[in-house]
Order: C-alpha cells, then sequence, then structure tokens
C-alpha cells in the first residue's frame, strides 16, 4: 500500500494509518512518538501507542525474557522468534482491531527493528527476517516509518545515563558491543536507502523541541491535512 493510499474494511469504515518508530537505544524516538501522538489527538486523531516488544500482557511476558541479564546465554535464533511471537500477538490484539475501526496506530519499534538488531546486528541475515515477518504479520507492513537517527556516542550515552538515574541493572541489550550497534545502524541505514518513501530518516539532533517539529514534517506526508 502507497503511504497515501486508505483501504476500506469490510465494515465500510477507512481503514487507519499504521506509523512504526525506530531508532537506537536512547534515541528519543519514545518521547517523539508521544508527542506526535498528543499533537494528532488535540487535532481529533485517535491514535493507539503500542510497543514492541511488550504491547499486550503476553508481549510484556515476552519482554520480560528477552531483556532480563540472567538470559545472557538465548540463542540469536530463539531471541528472534520471541520478537516475532510478541509481535504476533500484537498484530491480533491491538494493531488489526485498531486500524479496522479507522484508529491510527503508531508502534514503538516493530519489525525494522529486527531487520536492523538481529537481522544486521545479530548477522542473521535479511531473507529470515523476511520470512518470519510474513508469518508473523501476515502482510502487514507500516504506511509510514520515522526512523530518529542520532550520532551512536549519542545513543549510548543517554541509554546509560537512563540506567544510572534509575538504578536500573540495565538489559541484556545494554551488554552488547559498539560493534554491534555499528551493525545496527547499518541496518537502519539500509532500509533508508531502499525504501525512501516509507522508511523516512528523521534527524535526531538538537533540543526536542527542533527533532519534534521534524517528526511533524516527516509525518505530514501521510496525512498533510491532519498536522
Ligand atoms: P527497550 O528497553 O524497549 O529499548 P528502547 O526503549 O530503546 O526501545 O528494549 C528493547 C530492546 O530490544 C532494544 O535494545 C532493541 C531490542 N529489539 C530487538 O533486538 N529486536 C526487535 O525486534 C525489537 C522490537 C527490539
Amino acid at each position: 500500500m502507497s503511504s497515501t493510499d486508505t483501504v476500506a474494511s469490510a465494515g465500510g469504515f477507512t481503514e487507519g494509518h499504521f506509523v512504526t518508530f525506530e531508532g537506537l537505544d536512547g534515541s528519543g524516538k519514545t518521547t517523539q512518538m508521544r508527542l506526535l501522538a498528543a499533537h494528532l489527538r488535540a487535532r481529533g486523531t485517535e491514535v493507539i501507542e503500542t510497543v514492541e516488544p511488550g504491547g499486550t500482557t503476553i508481549g510484556q511476558a515476552i519482554r520480560r525474557i528477552l531483556l532480563d541479564p540472567a538470559h545472557d546465554h538465548l540463542g540469536p535464533v530463539a531471541e528472534m522468534l520471541l520478537y516475532f511471537a510478541a509481535r504476533a500477538q500484537n498484530v491480533d490484539e491491538v494493531l488489526e482491531p485498531a486500524l479496522a475501526r479507522g484508529a491510527t496506530v503508531f508502534s514503538d519499534r516493530w519489525t525494522d527493528s529486527t531487520f536492523a538488531y538481529q537481522g544486521y546486528g545479530r548477522q542473521l541475515g535479511e531473507g529470515i527476517v523476511a520470512d518470519l515477518d510474513r508469518i508473523a504479520c501476515r502482510g502487514r507492513q507500516p504506511d509510514l516509518t520515522l526512523w530518529i537517527d542520532v550520532e551512536l556516542e549519542t545513543s549510548l550515552g543517554r541509554a546509560r545515563s537512563r540506567n544510572v538515574q534509575e538504578s536500573a541493572e540495565g538489559t541484556r541489550m545494554d551488554e552488547q558491543s559498539r560493534a554491534f550497534y555499528e551493525q545496527v545502524l547499518q541496518g537502519y541505514r539500509i532500509l533508508a536507502e531502499r525504501q525512501p518513501e516509507r522508511f523516512v530518516r528523521v534527524d535526531g539532533n538538537g533540543t526536542l523541541e527542533e527533532v519534534a517539529e521534524r517528526v511533524k514534517l516527516a509525518y505530514s506526508r501521510l496525512e498533510p491535512s491532519r498536522v
């Protein structure tokens, strides 16, 4: 589906838009997603926010397995299947019902994260991610993805200070090497090159307000009249 098309569902409603937010840990994507959702709601759009992994109760249980630092022996294939299991549940429980009734759905991460983190970061390759996406998401693709791109140093620094401030132990993903994150970034760059209409890079450097303006501008491709 092109970014400007809408599809009439069986009930006669116009199907909502599916928009995802991507970026490295500490990129600010979650904050930017919330700001844009609040902005659109204030203008009368129904926006449902979800997150991967963890957008359903089953997804939250899977998320605890995935992020537990004690699971340092979790194999890369098992890890990838767990991300997709959480997503498949989200498709059934949150995403499809909301789109069918005409709501816009924002997701903090989706399959592009698996492409970048497992396909590139863990080097499992692109094909396996595409195959599993077909099974888990059954053809549903985001209409628009906003990639909040920050320097690797900024992202790692913010993620570390978040853990210190929250006295959190950190998650299994926080223990990855710098080389891993370089690979993840490479995955995101490839997506932006290949699918420039759908996967849009937003410069994430600067103040919250500056980035929020860029996010609005990028979103206006999808719904110019709503922003
Ligand atoms: P989270 O604490 O939600 O990080 P963030 O706030 O940066 O999104 O943890 C999610 C972690 O899971 C994050 O390091 C990215 C990783 N991840 C994958 O490796 N593959 C995936 O498919 C998804 C959705 C996330």
